[in-house]
């Protein structure tokens, strides 16, 4: 299967991306997987018309890259801001897409005040829960019958499979995880609810993930989906470490969804290291890493495509290579479109594969 998938891309490499330009990812999917992307303030807003025109054409889910997290929509204990994350959700609704949250309880994004007690102390465990309560409450119960579904908890599991040492684990405990899935199903019982997490190709991070969503079965929670971030590079993980982590999420009987798809092109090089080597690419991305993105991503998408029956999402996060949080004053290559928001042979490659599937 891996192999076949390779010899398309190969085979597609002399194909220019401009013959797919009027493909839309959307009508190639598999019948129940959903294909969409992280959208931004200008995008939701529509002042960057071009991507709008893309997203539009392209995509049937969107999730919010920002917008949604627990800092912008609470700023202050007494103070929700729904302004912004009004507009994403319509902009949802108005191409009839599956709109998804991101996200309600995570350790980033978040502001201080709300892990903070009286007299500078941390805040105690009723005060956590109270806090966490009503901001699900109030989110989530906002867009009640709009959101599809909802990252309930963003990353709480560390590498080696504990859990993360967050200001919400540290004062409410591990069971801060199933009541933030309790509160998301008071708050809207229809919603789908999801776990989200990164490098769960590392066997015992996912070992970590899989015994959390099994307490939480245990304790008969709602619990939908887990949400693999997909964070990927060129090289790594390998694509039978990303069969395998499939495979075994989906053991838990949840479905499996890449909710955060990009590759990072650039090295993991330290801070003020030179820039011939943290920026490789600052001039242009060679014609040969090009085709090894495009065929990076026809081989994932072949995964995706072989346990079709349990992946119901992939989520790009981010539309352009000018749009990713890759960048971050450097030039990466992570998406399908270019920062001219033209198709990539990347974007080629992911076509082929979903017809070649079909
Ligand atoms: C990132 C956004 O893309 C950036 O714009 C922001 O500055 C930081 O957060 N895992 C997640 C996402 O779950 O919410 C993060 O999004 C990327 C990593």
């Amino acid at each position: 299967m891996i192999r076949y998938m390779t010899s398309v891309a190969v085979a597609l490499a002399v194909l220019p991306a401009a013959a797919h330009q009027d493909v839309a990812l959307k009508d190639l999917m598999p019948k129940g997987m959903v294909i969409g992307v992280a959208i931004n303030q200008r995008q939701f807003d529509g002042a960057d018309a071009a991507a709008v025109e893309i997203i539009t054409k392209q995509f049937n889910q969107i999730s919010p890259e920002n917008v949604l997290k627990f800092q912008p929509t609470q700023p202050a204990a007494d103070r929700y801001s729904f302004d912004a994350a009004d507009r994403y959700v319509q902009f949802g609704l108005d191409r009839h897409m599956e709109v998804v949250g991101h996200n309600l309880v995570w350790h980033s994004q978040t502001g201080a005040w709300v892990f903070q007690g009286a007299d500078g102390k941390p805040a105690d465990r009723d005060t956590l829960l109270a806090r966490m309560r009503d901001h699900i409450r109030t989110v989530v119960g906002r867009y009640k019958g709009k959101i599809h579904g909802w990252d309930v908890v963003n990353e709480a599991i560390d590498e080696d499979g504990s859990m993360r040492q967050s200001p919400w684990q540290v004062g409410i405990g591990d069971d801060y995880v199933a009541k933030a899935f309790e509160f998301a199903h008071d708050a809207d019982p229809d919603a789908e609810l999801y776990y989200n997490d990164f490098n769960l190709e590392k066997p015992a991070k996912r070992a970590g993930v899989i015994k959390l969503v099994r307490d939480l079965q245990a304790r008969k929670l709602r619990i939908d989906g887990i949400g693999n971030q997909a964070h990927w590079r060129l090289e790594t993980p390998a694509i039978d470490e990303i069969e395998q982590a499939l495979v075994d999420l989906h053991g838990t009987g949840l479905k499996v969804m890449y909710s955060e798809l990009d590759i990072n092109l650039l090295p993991n090089t330290p801070r003020g290291a030179d820039p011939a080597t943290a920026n490789p690419y600052a001039s242009g991305l060679p014609d040969e890493i090009q085709q090894q993105l495009a065929r990076r991503y026809a081989d994932v998408f072949g995964v995706f495509l072989k346990h079709r029956d349990a992946v119901t999402r992939v989520t790009f996060w981010g539309l352009s290579d000018a749009d990713s949080w890759l960048n971050r004053g450097r030039m990466n290559y992570p998406l399908l479109w270019d920062r001219r928001r033209q198709p990539k042979p990347a974007f080629s490659a992911v076509v082929e594969a979903l017809k070649h599937a079909r």
